[in-house]
């Protein structure tokens, strides 16, 4: 697994003229995003905002490799993503995780709600111990204002704005350290996304 060393002089992620372009009919592109540069740092918050079509959700989806990008590059601590092999990938992918602004979309709905949160910290090894994993899933469920007995239902059985708490308890899993969040929390009531 790769070793990454944190270099306190290099932000935390850091993107550069990233661009990406998805076809739109013959011999006609769409430039989703077009030279996007910018960096964060560790611990900070970085909003997108612009109206809707204008590509906010293309670019966290690029920046985590969901689209491969048509041009640019994406440093993660001073690494150039685009660079790493399948296993390197693999550990970043353990630190980067996002929510989707489609929680519905999102959810497999052949899998319980437990097995969608514990399905990274299965592919991680992360509590090969399966109590201790459970426990981790019942952990994160009650971190989201749900409940262990929610474990063992189907997303379809949610309403839109606990299925969004899915979505998020699932991107916290893995404790990961940078966070795309889609319009994380447009489908929660006010008190709650307090
Ligand atoms: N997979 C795709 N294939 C083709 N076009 C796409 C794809 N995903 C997005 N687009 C187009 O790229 C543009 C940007 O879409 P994107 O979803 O990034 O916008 P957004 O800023 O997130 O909008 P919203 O605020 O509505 O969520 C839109 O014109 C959209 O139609
Ligand atoms: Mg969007």
């Amino acid at each position: 697994m790769l070793q990454t060393q944190y270099n306190p002089t290099e932000p935390l992620l850091r993107v550069e003229n990233l661009k990406k372009y998805f076809s739109a009919g013959k011999h006609q592109i769409l430039k989703a995003v077009d030279d996007v540069s910018f960096s964060i740092n560790r611990g900070e918050t970085l909003g997108l905002v612009g109206e809707s079509g204008c590509g906010k959700t293309t670019v966290g989806r690029t920046i985590l490799r969901l689209y491969e990008p048509d041009g640019g590059h994406v440093f993660y601590e001073g690494t150039d993503l685009s660079q790493t092999s399948r296993a390197e990938w693999k550990a970043y992918t353990r630190k980067m995780q996002m929510v989707f602004q489609d929680p519905y979309a999102s959810l497999n709905p052949f899998f319980t709600v437990g097995e969608i949160i514990e399905e990274g910290l299965l592919i991680h090894k992360l509590f090969p111990n399966r109590s201790e994993r459970h426990q981790r899933v019942y952990e994160l469920l009650e971190q989201v204002g749900l409940s262990k007995e929610h474990a063992n239902r189907f997303p379809h059985e949610f309403s839109g704005g606990q299925r969004q708490r899915v979505g998020i308890a699932r991107a916290l899993a893995l404790n990961p350290s940078f966070l795309v969040c889609d319009e994380a929390i447009s489908a929660l009531d006010v008190s709650i996304q307090a």
